[in-house]
């Protein structure tokens, strides 16, 4: 049996993809899902398809990047619901592909903005928010966990949210907040629809060729789902993982162990 969850769960990047499954799992799960996205029109017609199957989920626009976008938030969220925001999501980030060594500087920064500095907004935030006893899931990725030669400002934003989970978990501790990570390994999102097209091109290959490549070298064989991944999710939410905080779950196939 799933666990329930109660209150307000909030999914940055929730309008499309790994936000997307995650969403519609705590939704599932029995929470009031606010689905908070840059794109505020995908995001809406998520809330509205979420509602459609008998759920409760509201959209609101965030930029995760940007201060006052996030101090919004707030405001935002009490416009809908006056239930506590008991869980918080930290997935919005972004990607781009290219040779380590002719890595852009505005690249570098649009990534480390994005990835690292909107979820540490979006961490503070949430403790702002949430009561005593909440819980919060930040979505890293594996490639925070090791080298990467065409996406290396990628894998040093989420290297960057790998630790900011620790401190986060450390300085919210006396509340009983939990604060934890989940990584995945590939995914299939948009965002690999175009990360096939870029690495392919990069590596002159054809289109395919590198999500075939990267999926061939997933013990597990295959690419993993929104819904693995939002599993993990709800389970570190959720009160089985009461005694979890500062942790990460690897949602990867086995692609990386630690
Ligand atoms: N797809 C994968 O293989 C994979 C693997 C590991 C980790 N991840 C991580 O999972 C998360 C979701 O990835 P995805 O594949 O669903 O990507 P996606 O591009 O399909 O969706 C990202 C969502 O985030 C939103 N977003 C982007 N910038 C934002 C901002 N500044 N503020 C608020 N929302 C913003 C977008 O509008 C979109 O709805 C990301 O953090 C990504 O790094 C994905």
């Amino acid at each position: 049996m799933r666990a329930a969850l109660d209150g307000v769960a909030v999914v940055t990047g929730g309008a499309q993809g790994v936000g997307e499954g995650i969403a519609t799992r705590l939704a599932q799960d029995g929470a009031h899902v606010v689905i908070a996205d840059l794109n505020v029109t995908a995001a809406s017609a998520a809330a509205a398809r979420l509602a459609a199957e008998g759920w409760r989920a509201d959209a609101v626009r965030l930029d995760i990047a940007d201060p006052d976008s996030v101090a919004a938030l707030g405001p935002a969220i009490r416009a809908v619901t006056d239930s506590p925001v008991n869980y918080f999501v930290a997935n919005a980030g972004v990607q781009t592909f290219q040779r380590a060594t002719e890595l852009p500087v505005d690249e570098w920064d649009l990534v480390m903005t994005v990835n690292a500095r909107g979820t540490m907004l979006s961490l503070q935030e949430a403790a702002r928010l949430m009561p005593d006893g909440a819980a919060i899931v930040a979505i890293a990725s594996i490639q925070g966990r090791v080298g990467a030669p065409f996406y290396p400002h990628y894998g040093a934003s989420k290297a960057a949210i790998l630790s900011l989970v620790k401190s986060f978990a450390l300085a919210l501790a006396p509340r009983r907040v939990r604060v934890n990570s989940v990584a995945p390994g590939i995914v299939a999102t948009a965002l690999w629809d175009q990360a096939d097209l870029r690495l392919s091109a990069l590596t002159g290959r054809a289109p395919g060729a590198a999500r075939a490549e990267r999926i061939a070298s997933v013990p597990l064989g295959r690419a993993g789902s929104p819904e693995d991944v939002a599993a993990a999710v709800a389970f570190l939410l959720s009160d089985d993982a009461s005694y979890i905080t500062g942790e990460c779950i690897h949602v990867c196939g086995g692609d990386v162990m630690l």
